[in-house]
Formats: C-alpha cells, sequence, structure tokens
C-alpha cells in the first residue's frame, strides 16, 4: 500500500476552534485543532475515504467491535518548532513500526510505514499554526486504529477506521521537569508475558488506573510496576520506561515481551552509548533498587516517554518504607539527556543519527496528493 490521495476539507472560520492564550498553563491532551485525519478498512476496498477533515463527534456502530472486546492500539509522538520556525518530526517511522506491531498482536489490519507518515505529514501541515512556538510545549500526535464492524461475536474485525488526532502540550505532570515520587506496586500487576504488555493498547491503561489511584491516594504521581511473577523484577513506570544510573552505569531493564518499547526509551540508549556510557539492558530486582539507594551509589532513577520526555524520579515508595533520590533534586545525566533531546528534536542540534525530519517547507496538499 504506497502513499494514498488524502481529501482535504477545510474548517470553515465558524468551524474555528478556540487556541490557548497561556501555553504555560496548557498541560497535557486538553487542546485539540481544527482538522483530524482519518481513513477506512474494509476487506472489499481496502482503506479508503482517505480525508482530513474538520473537527467532529466520531461516528461509530453501538455495537463496533473496538467498543466491546478492546480491539483498539494507538501511538503518541509530536511535532516541534525550532528557533528558527522550522516544524520537525522525529523518528516517526519507530512509531509507525510500533504502531505496525501492536495492530498485528491485536490481529486488527493497518495502514503501512508511508501511508502512516504521509497522514502525520498532511495533518500537521495543515495545523501548521498550531504546533507552538514555545519551548517547553510541542503538538502532540495521537494515531489511533480501532475496530469498527458492528458484531458481538468475538473475533477480530473486518472492518477498520484509523484517525489521527493532535492537539498542543505542555509537561504531561504537574511538576514539569520536576522530580516525581513514584509508587512501587507490589501487587497489582501490569503485563506477563505472552500477554499484551509490549502492545500500544488501551487495555493495558486501562488496567493500570486502578494502582494508579492507590499511589494518588498515598501522595505519589505514578506506579512502579513489578514483574507479574515473582513481583521482584522492575519494569516500567505507568506512562514511561525506566533508568537508573548505579556507579556510572546506565541500567534499564530488556524488552522481555511486558515492557513498551518505548522511542525516548531506544534513543535514550543510543545516546548515552554515543557519551561513551555503559548501558546495560539487564533485569534489575526492587532490592537492589532500595538497597543502593539506601547506601547512596544509586546515583538518579528517571524515567521516558514521549508525552514525559525525561522525568526525574526523586523518591520511590515500597512496601511502606520512602527512599528519597539524589536528594530529590534533578540528577545530572537526566537533565543532560533532557537538554539535548529536547534541541535535537527541535532542529538544534546535529543529527547524526538521522532521527530528525525537518517538514514545514513541504505543503499539506502536495503531501496529501502523495507528491511529497
Ligand atoms: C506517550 O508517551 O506518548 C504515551 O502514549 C503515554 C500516554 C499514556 C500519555
Amino acid at each position: 500500500m504506497p502513499r494514498q490521495r488524502i481529501v482535504i476539507h477545510r474548517a470553515r472560520a465558524d468551524q474555528a476552534r478556540a487556541k490557548p492564550t497561556d501555553y504555560s498553563t496548557i498541560g497535557f491532551g486538553r487542546w485539540f485543532t481544527d482538522h483530524f485525519f482519518a481513513t477506512e478498512f474494509d476487506r472489499e476496498n481496502g482503506w479508503h475515504l482517505t480525508r482530513i477533515e474538520p473537527w467532529r463527534l466520531l461516528q461509530i456502530d453501538a455495537a463496533a467491535i473496538c467498543l466491546h472486546y478492546g480491539q483498539e492500539v494507538f501511538e503518541g509522538l509530536k511535532a516541534y518548532r525550532g528557533k528558527d520556525g522550522g516544524i520537525y518530526l522525529f523518528r516517526w517511522r519507530k512509531n509507525a513500526a510500533r504502531l505496525r506491531s501492536s495492530a498485528k498482536r491485536l490481529m486488527m489490519e493497518c495502514v503501512d510505514e508511508e501511508f502512516f507518515g504521509q497522514a502525520v505529514k498532511s495533518l500537521v501541515l495543515l495545523e501548521r499554526d498550531w504546533v507552538p512556538a514555545d519551548p517547553e510545549c510541542s503538538l502532540y500526535i495521537r494515531p489511533t486504529l480501532i475496530a469498527t464492524d458492528p458484531f458481538l461475536g468475538v473475533r477480530p474485525g473486518d472492518e477498520y477506521a484509523f484517525y489521527i488526532i493532535v492537539g498542543p502540550v505542555g509537561a504531561y505532570y504537574p511538576e514539569g521537569f520536576n522530580p516525581i515520587s513514584i509508587w512501587v506496586s507490589d501487587e497489582d500487576v501490569r503485563a506477563v508475558r505472552g500477554g499484551l504488555g509490549e502492545a500500544k493498547t488501551a487495555a493495558n491503561y486501562a488496567h493500570s488506573l486502578c494502582a494508579q489511584q492507590k499511589a494518588r491516594q498515598l501522595g505519589y504521581t505514578q506506579v512502579l510496576w513489578l514483574d507479574a511473577i515473582e513481583h521482584r523484577w522492575v519494569e516500567e513506570v505507568g506512562t514511561m520506561n525506566i533508568f537508573f544510573r548505579l556507579r556510572d552505569e546506565v541500567i534499564t531493564p530488556p524488552l522481555a515481551g511486558t515492557i513498551l518499547p518505548g522511542v525516548t526509551r531506544d534513543s535514550v540508549i543510543a545516546i548515552c552509548k554515543r557519551w561513551g556510557l555503559t548501558v546495560t539492558e539487564r533485569m534489575i530486582s526492587i532490592d537492589e533498587v532500595m538497597e543502593t539507594i539506601a547506601s547512596g551509589e544509586m546515583q538518579e532513577v528517571f524515567g521516558t516517554g514521549t508525552a514525559a520526555v525525561i522525568s526525574p524520579v526523586g523518591a520511590l515508595s515500597y512496601k511502606g518504607e520512602e527512599v528519597a533520590i539524589g536528594g530529590r533534586r534533578t540528577g545530572e545525566l537526566g537533565a543532560r539527556l533532557y537538554g539535548y533531546i529536547a534541541r535535537l528534536q527541535r532542529g538544534e542540534e546535529p543529527d547524526e543519527l538521522g532521527w530528525v525530519e525537518r517538514i514545514d517547507e513541504l505543503d499539506a496538499e502536495q503531501v496529501a496528493r502523495g507528491e511529497e
């Protein structure tokens, strides 16, 4: 499936949505732009009805499979505005590939990489005025794939909708780039080998809400999940992968089927290696984490994610005991990574790994016609 022809229906002036006036308070996931992208699949026509249209409520059958059996997968990526006014995308092919592997796990049809890129670019270009100039903000892109056939038997769908919504965002956590406190869940688990853990699907997030609420009630921002069998090995945080800087070694749990393969996780591993640091993907137990924090050998802990970027962890609570990390201050490596990645994503660092694509010189209509 090569590039498609995307029909653009532009919003009328009276359909324009309000834009934020103060970007310092926009938070995450509350603002959306004037248009969305959508395309539909059925066995007879393949992907068709491919268009960008003014924002509206989705029409979906009350019996649609996604609403009953959770056949849904999604992605999260961002468009960034550089100091030069340019609009940049970061490693979007990784998101396209992950959407495809999530879809495969849930037995769903999926758009291919080129079509994914064409859709993302044409929508971002049409909404170019919405990409914030504030360096703490970006335009969040949420590609979503759902099974839409009206059918209550349990089987994979034959009809799908793939749509993309975008909106300006600031920091994901209320703490911004300040250290967050995390509660370690020793009862609820996120995923088990052979399950859905590595797929980016709604079920994983729905399932996390219960432990997330327990964490909130105890005064913590997020949950750190342990493995489902021994309740011992660190896996990931609710919306992020996790990294430890221990005796000058950078450690992150391996991708063994239960952890989301984060794009920021992959980028941090590559960057740290380029900086000459020792990076090890290995299992790390919660006991080792708590002991080395207590002994002072753990230099810093941080999470990584598209929404969260790099998020320093200032404290961990496990079985009622709280330990502070690095004096609850942002660690040196986390700060360096945050600054470097933020500049790289905005075209302000040499793109030695070919991760960054400047798109503002393209025209939305031209990309929509497949003429990029
Ligand atoms: C992202 O980091 O883009 C995500 O999709 C996490 C989400 C739950 C906010």
